[in-house]
């Protein structure tokens, strides 16, 4: 099974991979992910993200999709779900060329759909596990000791780019360069809309009912 989950930042992708890997067995690829890793182990590929991502805005296509396609091209067999990538029309062109490549095609989009106006409290109340990346949020998914994670007692932090007037920023630039991914991939096929202003739980349930049936179908 091959996955793209679609989504505004804030819209729960992060916490909705989580589950689908637990339950599919799939490879988890965050393109946010890897990039926070890259700062954080200094790469060059790190410092030429830094700045288009502390203000919100999308790090450049060529950048992009050389770093997923060599991550893509060291996936198993199990599959994969691609999480923060594609963000562009280019992106997403790019991806189905090198998929197309070696004989394989995105099999599933889901889109979670959520209103700006509850994004804003979740972004900023996110907090994560610094060492092995557990998301939390201050009202919505406590960890059992305030301020720490459940996994390893590490400290929680906030993402640097989760302050209000980044989070504004990363908004705009969702509805211009992402949003119109939705229609692309209506043009080429199914995609799922999900209503992700629900609870996390009440959101894994209906993607799970909807993958379950199109894994056993
Ligand atoms: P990235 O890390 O991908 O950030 P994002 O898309 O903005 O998404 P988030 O990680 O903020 O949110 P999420 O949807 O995963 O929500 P989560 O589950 O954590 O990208 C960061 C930056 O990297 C970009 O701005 C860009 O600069 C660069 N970048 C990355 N990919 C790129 C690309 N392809 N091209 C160019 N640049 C790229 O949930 C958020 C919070 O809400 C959590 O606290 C969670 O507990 C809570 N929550 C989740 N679901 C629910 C729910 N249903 N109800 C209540 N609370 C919930």
């Amino acid at each position: 099974m091959r996955i793209v989950l679609l989504g505004a930042p804030g819209s729960g992708k992060g916490t909705q991979c989580k589950s689908i890997v637990e339950r599919y067995g799939l490879l988890h690829l965050s393109s946010g992910d890897i990039l926070r890793k890259e700062r954080a182990a200094g790469s060059d590929l790190g410092k030429k993200a830094q700045s288009y991502m502390d203000s919100g805005a999308l790090v450049p296509d060529e950048i992009i999709i050389e770093m997923m396609a060599n991550a893509i091209g060291k996936v198993p067999d199990t599959g994969f779900i691609l999480d923060g990538f594609p963000r562009t029309v280019n992106q997403a062109a790019e991806l189905d060329k090198s998929l197309n490549h070696s004989g394989q095609t995105i099999d599933i989009i889901l889109n979670l759909d959520v209103n700006d106006s509850i994004i804003l409290d979740r972004i900023t109340g996110r907090r994560s596990c610094p060492q092995c990346g557990a998301v939390y949020h201050v009202r919505n998914l406590k960890p059992k000791n305030t301020g720490l994670c459940d996994n390893d007692g590490i400290e929680l932090v906030q993402r640097p780019d989760d302050t209000p007037e980044v989070v504004a920023n990363r908004l705009e630039t969702y509805h211009e360069q992402t949003e119109p991914l939705v229609d692309y991939y209506k043009n080429k096929g199914t995609v799922f809309d999900i209503d992700a202003n629900r609870s996390a739980d009440e959101v894994k349930n209906e993607v799970f009912e909807m993958l379950d049936s199109l894994v056993i179908t």
